[in-house]
């Protein structure tokens, strides 16, 4: 395998981290370089599942370096949590298979509080969160107000720098009306969470500057997807990272021309958890992916809304990201369908759209153009080769890679390991 970065090509959850999980068997090193613990990755293996918010799907794979970068914001104690977790269930986390990068910022819980009490006061214009503090950590780190890891490693200056950053945020908290911090009690914790993690810091560009003389391959995972970026995605209702292809030079420290190939992860279907608009959405397909179990968030268990594969949007996506290739997953979720809608462009008003408007208004008020194919209307999760597939939904994936520009590389038709078909 070669450097690839990874991207979700839709509103996340597109079923990232099965695909992760499985390239990085050809990887050396898996790295996050953006987001925080609001993404959530399902990974199944044998009977067990997992679902990763922060640490990257290849430290389920013994002998695989898993590094969180410079772009991405955490919580010391939802990373320690999340190592606990893992630890329990007997899968290896140590200063050899994980590093976190010192330059990574803090998400401190006046983020989370700041998080929760904007949404309250947008009221029905509320973005729908994941309430994690995410949003106002990046704000931080974009006003440079923020704190590192780098800062947490040094009790002395950490305690210096905390104080007068609780005091401002309690004085916003109290105009929102909420309770404030005690300054005590989050020091504590954070010193205590920063001694458990400190043998996993360390200057993480180094370390993958090394690893790219040596020739070690690596994968780039991304989380979210192209339209939560917070440049090219339906802006206000975005996430606070670069969610796109370039995301993982800046959140990482690897240059652009190190990276090997893009690879755009999307649902054979559409989905989005959060509000904003999404032209392709249909309650009929909800009801029915519902019904049988499906697309309930793996980070804060909500139904998800669902919609027909919105090829403007997936143009769109192979633009930004320069996508390569593309994995399908989910296929298997159409499979009781007698008929399947793929949206090809939008109309708005007298115009005829094949890239979605830069503006979420506008784009409120685009209509989808579809195609309708015919459905398989038969199992499809034993399938192990392209050959196997019945011969509509081979069709259906043909059409979706010609709409997106990019070679298709991967179906999935399950969440296991071996549900995966390489094309
Ligand atoms: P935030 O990232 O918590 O600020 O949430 C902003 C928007 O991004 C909301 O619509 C969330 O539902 C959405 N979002 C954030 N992380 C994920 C993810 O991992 N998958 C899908 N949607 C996400
Ligand atoms: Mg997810």
């Amino acid at each position: 395998m070669s450097n690839t970065i990874l991207v979700g090509a839709q509103w996340g959850d597109e079923g990232k981290g099965k695909i992760i999980d499985f390239l990085t068997e050809d990887a050396d090193i898996v790295v996050r370089s953006q987001g925080g613990n609001n993404a959530g990755h399902t990974v199944i293996v044998g009977d067990k599942k997992y679902i990763l918010h922060l640490i990257p799907s290849g430290i389920l794979r013994p002998k695989k370096v898993c590094v969180i970068g410079n772009g991405v914001v955490l919580d010391p104690i939802a990373v320690m949590k999340e190592i606990d977790g893992l630890r329990a269930e007997k899968v290896k986390v140590t200063k050899e298979n994980l590093m976190i990068s010192d330059c990574a910022h803090l998400v401190l819980p006046y983020h989370r509080g700041l998080d929760e009490q904007r949404e309250l006061k947008k009221g029905k214009g509320k973005i729908g969160t994941t309430k994690r503090g995410i949003g106002p950590a990046y704000g931080d780190k974009i006003a440079r107000v923020g704190l590192r890891m780098a800062d947490l490693m040094q009790p002395e200056l950490f305690t210096k720098k905390l104080g007068p950053r609780i005091r401002e945020n309690n004085a916003i908290l109290k105009a929102y009306g909420a309770a404030p911090l005690n300054l005590k009690a989050v020091l504590e914790a954070y010193l205590e969470a920063g001694k458990a993690l400190a043998p996993f810091v360390r200057n993480t560009v180094v370390y993958l500057h090394d690893a790219l003389k040596a020739k070690r391959e690596i994968l780039f995972e991304g989380a979210q997807g192209t339209f939560l970026d917070i440049d090219h995605g339906t802006y206000p209702y975005v996430t606070s990272s670069n969610t796109t292809a370039g995301g993982a030079c800046t959140g990482s420290g690897v240059p652009p021309q190190r990276m090997d190939r893009v690879l755009g992860v999307m649902k054979a279907y559409t989905t989005r958890v959060g509000e904003g608009p999404f032209p392709t959405e249909n309650a009929g397909l909800s009801n029915m992916l519902h019904g049988m179990g499906r697309e309930f968030g793996s980070t804060t268990g909500r139904a998800r809304r669902c919609g027909w594969f919105d090829a403007v949007a997936v143009r769109y996506a192979g633009m930004v990201n320069g996508m390569d290739e593309i994995a399908v997953t989910n296929l298997d979720g159409l499979d009781g369908l007698p008929s399947i809608k793929l949206c090809t462009h939008y109309k708005l008003g007298k115009k005829t759209l094949d890239v979605p408007p830069s503006d979420f208004l506008q784009l409120e008020k685009c209509l989808p153009v579809y195609e309708e194919w015919q459905g398989w209307e038969r199992p499809t999760h034993e399938a192990k080769t392209f050959a196997d597939l019945p011969k509509q939904a081979q069709a259906y994936l043909h059409r979706i890679a010609e709409l997106s520009g990019a070679k298709l590389k991967i179906a999935s038709v399950g969440p296991n390991r071996d549900q995966t078909i390489v094309v």
